[in-house]
Parts: structure tokens; sequence; C-alpha cells
């Protein structure tokens, strides 16, 4: 008998989101239901996931395990928020009241706001208000069902303040449930001191920052925002190249607004993932599919924006690319913390069907953030990192909108989320 310390019973229905991942085409469709499913974890971890009869044949709980009752509620992973930019002070409500009045996003970034604006904030911040800052959004990141967050560095743009970015999601491990994966994006922007020196500032990342935030060992992954006006296709090749030469795992902002070929690129260079695709070309498309490359898709960006153009979801997942839909949370372009809301906006605004836009915000997440053997399915050995919500049928994930339907979260088999509201439990 497997024994269990934590047991989730009869469920009106388990989204188990399981294997094989990645999921593309057709496979991006199947949940794997269960109904009536009961699932059991013991010290953090899934052991059972099945049928009352094979629970029952094969599961003897420990003595003061955790019972919950789920016969109110859907079953499914946390959500996999596989692209924040969580660390940053400040905000751009000016900006956004301009964007109201019809200024775009780039001619306020052309004019030394948009990023710009951020960094100064950002830079001034001290850790103690920046911790507290990213505590307060990751509760609420908690509270609407995401339980593992990739988070960038990017709005510091010198070694000082993109280690104190990188140092205060290093702190939150031990202050929040949330688990958070640390990206290195020193090549968000290129920043106001090096204006006019943009080759200088290139060779700062290469030369110092790479090795410095390596040696710190305060990222996984590495990040350039590849774009008209920022970083170029052959500087972004070249800081690519120069970190993952360091044993970084790459991560690429690829054609989000100007379709430059960096969906290409990341492909070539075996990088986790490529993010945004609003602007991707058919070859970019095609090289996507052909490869492990993740594309994570970022709704909130185009809704958020105002723009007509979307990323061309079914065509990617038509061509079998893995794709993953995230927040892109920060303060300019989507402000955006739910994952809930990320998936309705792949419905929504993206035309996915409701079971592909599931596993985008959890199986194919994990693997945009090479965690597939972790986070992102329910089954065993995975960790116990769940939802329960308030809704009679999946479809309400999408066809109910407004409330949210998510009523307990367990975190590495601890409860973090009950009724709605967190509780004490910390890390
Ligand atoms: O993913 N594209 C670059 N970075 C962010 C925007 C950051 C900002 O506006 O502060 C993004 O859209
Ligand atoms: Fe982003």
């Amino acid at each position: 008998m497997i024994s269990a310390d934590c047991v989730v019973a009869g469920c009106r229905q388990v989204l188990t989101c399981r294997g094989p991942l990645p999921k593309r085409r057709e496979a991006l469709r199947d949940l794997g239901v269960i109904e009536n499913g009961w699932i059991a974890s013991d010290n953090g971890r899934i052991v059972f996931v099945g049928t009352e009869t094979e629970f029952r044949s094969g599961v003897s709980a420990a003595a003061g395990a955790r019972w919950i009752d789920g016969g109110a509620f859907v079953a499914m992973p946390g959500f996999v928020d596989a692209h924040t930019h969580l660390p940053f002070a400040g905000d751009r409500q000016q900006e956004f009241s301009l964007r109201l009045q019809g200024r775009t996003y780039q001619e306020l970034a052309e004019k030394g706001m948009g990023i710009q604006t951020t960094v100064r904030a950002t830079r001034a911040a001290g850790r103690d208000e920046l911790r507290t800052l990213c505590l307060r959004r990751l509760d609420d990141m908690l509270l609407t069902g995401t339980t593992t967050a990739e988070a960038k560095s990017g709005y510091g743009l010198n070694a000082e303040a993109e280690i104190k970015q990188l140092e205060v999601l290093r702190d939150l491990g031990s202050l929040h449930p949330v688990d958070v994966i640390p990206t290195f994006m020193g090549a968000h922007e290129i920043p106001p001191e090096f204006s006019g020196r943009r080759r200088e500032y290139v060779d700062l990342i290469i030369q110092t920052l790479i090795p410095e935030v390596k040696r710190r060992g305060l990222a996984e992954f590495f990040d350039v925002f590849c774009e008209a006006g920022v970083f170029g296709v052959e500087e972004t090749a070249a800081l690519l190249r120069a970190a993952r030469d360091a044993g970084f795992k790459l991560k690429v902002h690829a054609d989000e607004f100007v379709g430059l070929g960096g969906a290409q690129l990341a492909a070539g260079l075996g990088a986790v993932s490529a993010e945004h695709l609003i602007a991707v070309s058919e070859e970019g498309i095609r090289k996507l599919a052909a490869s492990d490359t993740a594309a994570v898709l970022l709704p909130g960006v185009s809704f958020f924006l105002m723009m007509e153009r979307r990323a061309p979801a079914r065509r990617l997942i038509d061509a079998g690319a893995v794709v993953a839909l995230a927040t892109d949370f920060n303060p300019g372009s989507s402000h955006l913390s739910s994952m809930l809301f990320a998936l309705q906006l792949g419905v929504f605004t993206l035309r996915m069907g409701v079971e592909e836009a599931v596993n985008a915000c959890t199986a194919n997440a994990a693997c945009a953030i090479d965690r597939r053997h972790e986070v992102g399915s329910l089954e065993p050995g995975k960790k116990m990192d769940l939802l329960l919500l308030d809704i009679s049928d999946y479809l309400s994930l999408a066809y109910r909108l407004g409330p949210n339907p998510i009523r307990w979260v367990l975190k590495d088999g601890k409860v973090v989320v009950k009724d709605g509201q967190r509780t004490s439990a910390a890390a």
C-alpha cells in the first residue's frame, strides 16, 4: 500500500493534464479528465491520482492525514506562470492615461518613458521595499491559482540594481509559498547612461554582468528583449551565446512588435522558450514547430495595449509548436497577474479551446521553464500543487467571467489558500 498524508477525495472532475509532455497539436486538447477523481500526496509529492476504487485498493492514509472533501470541486494543477517581470517598483499609470488618449507604447518608450520609467523607480527602491512589493504581488497570484512563477530582473540595467532585483527574488523562496524561478534580463533595454554607446552595454553584459550573476548563482535563465530599437538579432545572438556558454538556459522576448526573426534565433540556439510572437513569421512558426523551444504567448499584451494584432496561436498549434500561456506581468505592457485571466484571454482573444488553454497554463507552461518533471500536471512524483475550483465543469474556467472560483490552493501539499483566503502557511 502507498502511504499518504493528504487525500483529496471525490472531486467532480480531476484535470490531470498528464503527459506525455510537451503537448502538441491534438494532444493539447487532452486534459486527462478523471470524473469523481481522488488525489493523494505524501511529504508534498503526489503519490496517487485515480478513481475511488483504485484509491481504496492501493493507498492507505497515514494516521492524522489531512482529508479534503472534493465533492463540490473541480481539481487541477496549480498554474505555472512562465513569464513575469515581478520585481519592479513604481507604476506607469501616467503612461496608461496617455495611452488612453491615443499615444502608443512605442512612442512613449522613444520619449524615454516606458521601461526607463520603471528602471528609475526600481533603481531608487530599497531592497526591503522591493521585497514587500513582490510578496504582495505573489499573494495576488496565489489567490488566482499561480503556484510557480518565473520572474525576470531587467529594471536595474546595472550590476548593483540587477543584483538587487535577483537577490530579492532569491529571498522570496523562504518567505512565500509560490516557487519563483529567476531569470537575469539585464538585456531588457539600453540604460540611459549608455545612450549612443549600445555596443559598450552589450559588452558590459557579456564581460561583466553574465559572469557576475553566474558566480553568485542568482539566476537559472537568461533573457533578451530582441526588438526593433532595443536589441537587434546580431546583438541578441551574441548575448545568448555568451549566456549559454556561461551555463544559463535561454529565453527570448521574440517578435513582439516587429518580426525581426527572434523566434528562429531562439529555436536555432536551443532556447527553452521564445515569448510574445505577435509578429512571428511563417518561417519562425516552422522553426518553432520543429524544435522543443516553447512558444509562450502573452495575450495580456495585445489586450492591455489595445492592439488588434495578436499572436497566431492557432497557426502555432496546428504547425505543432509547444504553445504555453503566461501573464507577462509588468507595469507597462501587461499589468496582469492572474493566470486565470490569461487563460480566459487565450480562449477569447487567441481562439484557443478551453482544454488547450488549460494545458497551455499548466503542462506546457512547466515545459517553458524546464520543470516538466516537477509541476504542471497531477501525476505521481510531481509536487502536490493543486487548485480546487467551485465550478461544475471545467468549461466554466472560461465560461464564467468575473468571479474567482479558486477556493483551495495546495502548494507542496500544504493548504495555502482556503475558502478563497490566504492561510498563514509561509514557504
Ligand atoms: O514583455 N517586452 C519587453 N518587456 C516587457 C514590457 C516591460 C515594460 O513595459 O516595462 C514585455 O512586454
Ligand atoms: Fe516580458
